[in-house]
């Protein structure tokens, strides 16, 4: 906790560091009451920032200070200055080494950050700035240090003893206790470090990599997790192949380790050698892990192995620079996750995610850019906007230099910056040397924070067989007061002629048409583009794939946009433009649920959909997330004012509505899938998602119809299936449903089969957090006094108050503030114990904005007396202040 008001850190202020670590030389003896860590650092006058010998300014944070020496000189009291953050001391010569020995205390550390203790183990997250919770250091990225790391344990409770690299020595000790010592060769930041200590076991491979060397492949987990462990395995061999073959990167070590904890405050973390896990990102096996599960630990697998690269061996030099390694590597799993499952259906994900929640955080009061230049706590900044939006402006170069010209690129970024710490323009001056390309104006991208909007209008001139598509763009005016400039917006098109077919395009001044898709640059606020030759009246396509992060418009009638359903040769436009008419129909819905008049769901609707579920060719998955209608927080998002019961009234009718008038093609396509689900062992696999989806989704249309064959399946599927991908689904729609006696069974047994499994008790806390159905805040505190509840467990608080202040809006927004009221009491009690996930708890609240003025009254008054509670955490204090200002 801190003692003075936070400050703000500028990038404008970046120095480069005055002294150097070359060598970090670490020894942990842990014991239960507290442990010690002596540091030996071999350090130097940084060269570049000139001859004297300013004082050495360590950070070092909750330590307590037993012994230094330097130059191998024990100092006195008077011979260094200790304050709450740093040591600092006066080195005498250009090169020394500065040895420390401190105290801590990992078995209370709550925070999850710096040394902790979880399930009776210890580990460690280090990332941005929690080494300095750990010993005395320079703990910033731009400063890199060789490791060896030894730790000294009981060796009965902690038998397994890791670090980063390889091990080199280990050995019995005195009292039951033992040591290992592990030498990481290559330089890193003290933000990669990590050491684990704990009654563990583990499951091996090899992988051979692309220059035949062998890698030994572990992951660690609890001994009753061992059966939990392949598929991150076979995920992340699949992830060092896809590296080296789309990449040409290659893993350096001999020894590549991942180890699964149960308290971790994010999903996992890149050190090298030995990657640090959330255990839901590493269990899965089919009786306890959804369709989504396995796809999550498979993305993150690889999105942590992929950091090996974008990150460890070249890693950022400050922490402005954030998106550097994780925009990119967030860009680099996604090509991965594309390429092992179906690449639109991992598209239109995405893009969802991004339209619902980036777009929301950019239009907040913590909108910031993908390099941010100023932050209190950077804690805060591992955002939607950094690793989402970040990954979409990568995407975006990638469709600029194309595929080729891209991977020259990243092939040069790699080459040019290895062992370094750098920054985005350095990624970017790559990508433009390897490609004699000019990115001045799209970096704009990486400074300039709101979604742009951009508004499309169309003029055919018959006579002279011209059509004009004239793009306007703006941007949103941000709390950062930066004036927007135009970006460079790729517009992937095509234009569709009167049967749905593609036309060649030529742009006016063009010698020949070309290909029936491409991409165009808009540079300026306002910019036309011709194209002639064109014989009728066209359908422009437009944004296809979400070439870039903007919010696009252009007038299209429904029957346009369903014909767009229907023949756009670019699948993510299909979706899109049914997306597209669905919210035209929710928000007339909407308009008539605030006149007070009856709801009447427009019939092209139901007519599409019907189209969309017929069709026996489309890929299944597509046609589950055709079915989709836009979730209530993306309507949210989308409206100036956001009328919560409305928005919650019109979704609810339509989706009664659709299941009505297409109870016979959902019943059909359920019933057919349930008996393939029947008979075909479980594979976590595609076109294995892509049948249950449809299965599932089509049961939660099936089960508002209150049918009591539709029930009975549901219990079927419920009783009788051995998958959690369909139980888990059974159970949410029982949930959701009016059928009280056979819901209260179901969740007592699903709580008795899996009391064991907090994972899966997860599951059972947010299926229940999100029921939308009346008295859900008195459902989630009564569920806060179950025996698996903690809050001390952040996959608990992310299971039960994330999904119900998240998900659950007509519930959390209950016009009586009692939702606000509840998370604010939550927020100030997880404040004092855990910032990061208090801090992050609290982003429902920031979008105060949105809602009429009697919730945005009640929200605000939230936000004050969390602001007026006591002393704040910089993360808790930050994104109230920035709330309120
Ligand atoms: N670098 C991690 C990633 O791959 C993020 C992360 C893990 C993190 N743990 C953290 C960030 C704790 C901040 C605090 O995305
Ligand atoms: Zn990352």
């Amino acid at each position: 906790m801190r003692t003075e008001q936070p400050k703000m850190i500028y990038l404008k202020d970046y120095q480069a560091p005055d002294y150097l670590i070359d060598e970090t030389h670490l020894t942990f003896e842990l014991f239960e009451d507290h442990s010690l860590v002596h540091a030996q650092l071999v350090m130097r006058r940084n060269p570049e920032r000139g001859a004297g010998l300013p004082p050495l300014v360590l950070d070092g944070q909750q330590l307590e200070l037993l012994s230094v020496n330097l130059a191998d000189q024990e100092l006195t009291d008077a011979d260094y200055q200790l304050s709450d953050s740093h040591l600092t001391v006066h080195p005498t010569s250009a090169t020394f080494t500065l040895d420390t020995t401190v105290k801590i205390h990992p078995e209370t550390n709550t925070a999850l950050e710096g040394l902790y203790k979880s399930s009776g183990m210890f580990c460690t997250q280090c990332e941005a700035e929690g080494f300095r919770k750990i010993t005395y250091y320079l703990d910033r990225p731009d400063v890199m240090s060789t490791f060896t790391t030894t730790v000294i344990a009981e060796q009965h409770s902690y038998p397994v003893l890791l670090s980063n690299g390889n091990p080199i020595a280990s050995g019995p000790g005195e009292d039951g206790r033992h040591w290992a010592t592990w030498e990481d060769p290559f330089k890193k930041p003290a933000y990669l470090f990590a050491l684990v200590a704990g009654d563990l076991w583990c499951v091996e491979d090899t992988f051979t990599t692309m220059t035949e060397r062998t890698v030994a492949l572990r992951i660690y987990v609890e001994p009753e997790n061992i059966d939990k462990c392949q598929h991150a395995m076979t995920s992340l061999k699949k992830s060092m192949r896809w590296d080296e073959e789309t990449y040409g990167r290659e893993y350096d070590l001999d020894i590549f380790m991942i180890v699964a904890v149960n308290d971790f405050n994010m999903g996992a973390m890149e050190n090298k050698g030995l990657n640090i896990f959330n255990s839901s990102a590493v269990l899965a096996r089919a009786e306890t892990a959804t369709d989504a599960a396995h796809q999550r630990v498979e993305a993150i697998v690889a999105h942590e192995y992929f950091h090996n690269w974008s990150g460890n061996r070249v890693t950022c030099r400050d922490w402005f620079q954030l998106s550097l390694k994780e925009g990119f590597t967030v860009f680099r799993d996604s090509g991965f996750s594309a390429d092992m499952n179906s690449a639109t259906v991992k598209r239109i994900q995405d893009v969802a995610y991004l339209r619902t929640h980036q777009f929301a955080e950019d239009a907040g009061p913590m909108a910031h850019a993908v390099r941010p230049d100023s932050f209190i706590e950077i804690s805060n900044f591992y955002t939607l906007t950094v690793y989402e939006k970040g990954s979409e402006v990568v995407g975006m170069i990638h469709t600029l230099l194309g595929a080729e010209g891209f991977r020259k690129g990243s092939d040069l970024y790699f080459e040019r910056h290895d062992g370094q710490a750098v920054t985005c323009d350095d990624f970017i001056k790559a990508m433009e040397d390897a490609n004699g390309a000019d990115l001045s104006q799209f970096k704009r991208w990486y400074s300039q924070a709101g979604t742009p909007r951009l508004a499309v209008s169309e003029s055919y001139d018959a006579a002279a067989k011209t059509y004009s598509l004239t793009f306007r763009q703006s941007c949103p005016d941000t709390p950062d007061k930066v004036e927007k400039l135009p970006f460079v917006i790729p517009v992937e098109l095509g234009l569709l002629d009167g049967k749905g077919a593609g036309i060649a395009l030529r742009l006016v001044g063009e010698a020949a048409a070309g290909a029936t898709s491409r991409v165009i640059s808009v540079t300026e606020a306002e910019q036309t583009f011709t194209f002639v030759d064109i014989a009728e009246q066209p359908l422009p396509s437009l944004l296809r794939g979400f070439s870039a992060p903007v919010k696009l418009s252009f007038p299209y009638s429904r029957d346009q946009l369903m014909f767009l359903m229907q023949h756009d040769s670019d699948g993510f436009n299909r979706w899109d433009a049914g997306q597209q008419l669905s919210v035209q129909v929710l928000q007339e819905l909407i308009g008539q649920h605030q006149a007070g008049q009856p709801l009447k769901l427009d019939q092209r609707l139901i007519d599409a959909l019907r189209t969309v579920l017929s069709d026996e060719r489309l890929d299944q998955a597509m046609v589950a997330e055709m079915l989709s209608l836009p979730g209530e927080a993306y309507l949210t998002e989308i409206s100036d004012v956001a009328d919560v019961d409305a928005i919650h009234a019109a979704r609810e009718f339509a989706r009664k509505q659709l299941a009505d008038h297409l109870f016979e093609g959902l019943w059909l396509r359920y019933q057919a899938n349930r008996e393939l689900s029947k008979q075909t062992p479980y594979v976590a696999a595609a076109e294995h998602f892509a049948r249950r989806a449809l299965q599932n989704i089509a049961l939660s249309y099936l089960m508002l119809s209150g049918k009591p064959e539709v029930l009975a399946a549901t219990l079927d599927q419920f009783d009788t299936s051995e998958n959690m991908t369909e139980r888990l689904t059974a159970l949410a729609v029982l949930v959701n449903s009016p059928f009280e006696a056979e819901k209260a069974k179901a969740l007592a047994v699903f709580a008795e089969n899996f009391k064991d499994n907090p994972l899966v008790m997860d599951q059972w806390f947010s299926v229940q957090a999100g029921s939308t159905l009346p008295g859900g805040l008195a459902r989630v505190q009564a569920l806060m006094e179950h025996p698996a509840f903690t809050l001390k467990n952040p996959n608990k608080v992310r299971a039960l108050i994330g999904a119900f202040a998240g998900q659950n809006l007509i519930n959390f927004h209950a016009a009586d503030g009692s939702g606000y009221r509840f998370l604010a009491d939550l927020v100030i009690e997880l404040n004092a114990f855990n910032p990061q996930i208090a801090s992050r708890q609290l982003a429902p609240l920031t979008r105060w904005r949105k809602y009429d003025s009697a919730r945005q009254a009640l929200m605000k008054a939230e936000l004050e007396r969390i602001r007026a509670s006591g002393e704040l955490s910089s993360d808790v204090f930050e994104v109230v202040s920035k709330s309120l200002a």
